[in-house]
């Protein structure tokens, strides 16, 4: 068992209601330490109970300049649709364009998308919130994972 950040990040990550993972976009994916991270969070996590991330809702955002943002996009996503959590959309692509600060702050649409993924998150966990305190329960699990490797 490893004992460094992942483990003081799954364990915050409990505390927390919905999450946006973010990363700048290089050779078309995910950073490669971001990579690395969500590879033991979420591995490490689908061992606990409660699970840290079910039902929580979550965003990716990227940033780069020029492209590979989409595939970078699915590729963070993936981890959310792995843990039943659900995906907040905005209204376009959740990506802004630019080499530094100072160049994504003249992405207008970026920042508006980014500024419409916020309230849309803190809209979804006011619903869920409502939900919850309507008598709402979250959908039970089934006790045994089935797990097929198509061996014969
Ligand atoms: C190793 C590396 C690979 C990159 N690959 C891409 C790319 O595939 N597409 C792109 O548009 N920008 C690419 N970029 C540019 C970055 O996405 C962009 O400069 C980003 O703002 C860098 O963020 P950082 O300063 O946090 O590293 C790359 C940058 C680096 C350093």
């Amino acid at each position: 068992m490893f004992d460094d950040k992942v483990n003081e990040f799954t364990a915050l990550a409990a505390e927390y209601d919905g999450f946006i993972f973010g990363s700048p976009v290089y050779y078309s994916g995910m950073n490669g330490s971001l990579m690395s991270f969500m590879d033991r969070v979420f591995f490490s996590a689908s061992a606990k109970d409660p699970h840290p991330f079910r039902f929580k809702p979550a965003a990716a955002v990227v940033s780069a300049r020029r492209a590979g943002t989409t595939s970078s996009i699915d590729q963070i996503n993936k981890y959310f649709l792995h843990q039943q959590m659900p995906i907040i959309s905005s209204r376009y692509w959740n990506m802004v364009h630019g080499n530094t600060p100072e160049e994504i702050m003249q992405d207008e649409e970026g920042l508006q998308i980014m500024r419409v993924l916020a309230r849309n998150m803190a809209w979804f966990l006011k619903l869920k919130e409502a939900g919850e305190q309507q008598g709402i329960t979250l959908p039970v699990q089934e006790a045994e994972r089935k797990a097929t490797n198509f061996i014969r």
